[in-house]
């Protein structure tokens, strides 16, 4: 599936109060793009509920929101590899129980091994990919859409990669999972009813200064690509209720403007 591309000029101002009283969870909130994400959704009034494995990396996060005096997010540590269906339906749980609501899920975990042909790729490999990058995002997505479909503006956002829209050897599993989204994103809108307020994105950032692209670009110096917090305003923009209106599905960071891919 090879969306196509139109550029939308962005100069998106979000207002302080943008994701006031909502809930959101980030997945891969420890790092990166998630980190920046969860900052930014907090910092912008929303509760947010930071998911990752390594909980002091949570932790540090957590402390950081506090400092900016946003509202108290919540920790939920979750290992994607070794997950079960019953611990994806407990996850959805505790956001009812602690949370009562949900209002988005930003989906940043990732899992990526550095640059191998095919040929090197085996199963294990395979299914830490797909765990990490494609099936347990579906499947968490799944668990929390009761209480998705009961929010009043719902969002779930999936982060993609660009050699998943323009392939390229040496990408295999990681490209490879992270293309299904697109075709995952697009069947859950298609299966939105009638009077259900809930969409489904599929961003690409395109390159920025983040641990996972010193592994994938070791010789890129960091200081030539945009910084993770640059790019908070497309995400505020794709999470907020400014994007309410718009059918298309799929957008990307191409670095300053938001650029559009239609199908
Ligand atoms: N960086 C770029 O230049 C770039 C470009 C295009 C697209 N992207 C996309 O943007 C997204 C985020 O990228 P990033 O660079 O911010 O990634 P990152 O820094 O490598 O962070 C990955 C996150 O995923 C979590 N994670 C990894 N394995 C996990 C597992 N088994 N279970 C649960 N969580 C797990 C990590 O949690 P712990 O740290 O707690 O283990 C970490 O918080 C990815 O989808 C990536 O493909 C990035």
């Amino acid at each position: 599936m090879t969306p196509n591309f139109t550029t939308l000029p962005c100069n998106y101002a979000p207002r302080a109060d943008l994701l006031k009283d909502r809930v959101i969870l980030v997945t891969g909130a420890g790092q990166g793009l998630g980190h920046a994400a969860a900052l930014a959704f907090a910092a912008h009034g929303a509760t947010v509920i930071l998911h990752g494995r390594n909980v002091a990396k949570l932790e540090a996060a957590y402390d950081a929101i506090e400092e900016l005096g946003a509202p108290q997010p919540a920790i939920m540590p979750l290992d994607f590899v070794k997950t079960t269906q019953a611990e994806l339906d407990g996850f959805a749980q505790s956001i009812r129980s602690t949370c009562k609501r949900l209002d988005g899920i930003f989906h940043a975990a990732t899992h990526f091994t550095p640059l191998m042909p095919l040929a090197l790729q085996d199963l294990d490999t395979w299914r830490k990919h797909a765990d990490v990058n494609l099936t347990v995002p579906a499947a968490l997505t799944k668990a929390c859409m009761p209480l998705l479909k009961q929010a009043p503006d719902a969002t779930v956002v999936f982060l993609s990669e660009t050699h998943a829209i323009s392939p390229n050897a040496y990408w295999g599993a990681f490209a490879t999972t992270k293309s299904a989204l697109a075709t995952l994103a697009t069947i859950w809108q298609a299966e939105v009813l009638e009077g259900e307020s809930l969409r489904f994105r599929v961003c690409l950032p395109g390159p920025v200064a983040s641990p996972s692209r010193s592994k994938s670009h070791p010789g890129e110096l960091a200081g030539t690509l945009p910084s993770l917090a640059s790019l908070a305003t497309h995400f505020l923009y794709l999470m907020g209720p400014d994007n309410r209106g718009d059918t298309d599905i799929f957008y990307r960071c191409d670095p300053a403007p938001l650029t559009r891919l239609h199908k």
